[in-house]
């Protein structure tokens, strides 16, 4: 489902690069936890496998069709982001002039999923992240761990077949991290997908299927 063949990325004027020829794979339904020290480049490669950095060499191969995203051109590059890719920030980006069902729906409109389909599974999801009744509500009436239930629904919502997720429960205080990532795991593995998931919960890398730490030197 991800298929990282050296991989490289210095940024634009720094003095060394973040990693290179990194090699990672991940089988599909399969769960990892990458863990590593705050700067190590955790969310670079997210963003590279995601296609919002650019990679300076090396392949990224998305999904069951294996296209690569390194070398896709712009549009190429969002069309598979849309539909093989469901991304969970630290900072939730909940959009604040959307409702929660209006936010849920957001990969919905860039796929291709047939319009009366769309409540339904948004109804249906909300349930399954404990948000059952919340659609019609406004995000600046949520909770810091309500907020991440719904970006959590928003990036499985069109059923992607890799979700990265960056520290997704870093704004949240310890116990409701633990249930938000609990919940997470529990809707990957549900829809069968693969996961990167940045935490530095160990209780949480503990419950992946495999933990990868990043250091200046490469994945171990
Ligand atoms: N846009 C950028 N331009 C230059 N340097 C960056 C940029 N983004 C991140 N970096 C640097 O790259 C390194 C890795 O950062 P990052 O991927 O955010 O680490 P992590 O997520 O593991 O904390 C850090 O040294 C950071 O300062
Ligand atoms: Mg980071």
């Amino acid at each position: 489902m991800l298929i990282i063949t050296h991989l490289s990325k210095r940024h634009p004027r720094a003095a060394r690069p973040v990693f290179s020829a990194l090699d990672l794979a991940v089988a599909a339904g399969e769960v990892v936890a990458l863990i590593g020290e705050s700067g190590v480049g955790k969310s670079t490669l997210l963003n590279c496998i995601a296609g919002l950095e650019p990679a300076d060499a090396g392949s990224i191969l998305i999904g069951p069709a294996a296209a690569d995203i390194v070398h896709l051109d712009e549009a190429a590059r969002a069309a598979l982001r849309a539909s093989a890719i469901g991304f969970v920030f630290q900072a939730f980006h909940v959009l604040p002039t959307l409702t929660v069902a209006q936010n849920v729906a957001v990969p919905l409109l860039l796929s291709r999923v047939p319009l009366h389909d769309h409540a339904p599974r948004i109804e249906s999801l909300l349930a399954r992240v404990g948000l059952a009744g919340f659609g019609a509500r406004w995000p600046a009436t949520l909770s810091g761990g309500e907020l991440q239930r719904v970006a959590i629904a928003r990036a499985l919502v069109h059923r992607p077949a890799l979700i990265l997720a960056d520290e997704p429960t870093g704004n949240l205080d310890p116990r409701t991290a633990d249930e938000v990532l609990a919940l997470l795991l529990e809707r990957v593995r549900e829809q069968n997908a693969s996961a990167l998931i940045v935490t530095h919960s160990q209780h949480v890398a503990q419950r992946c299927d495999r933990i990868l730490t990043l250091t200046p030197e490469g994945l171990e």
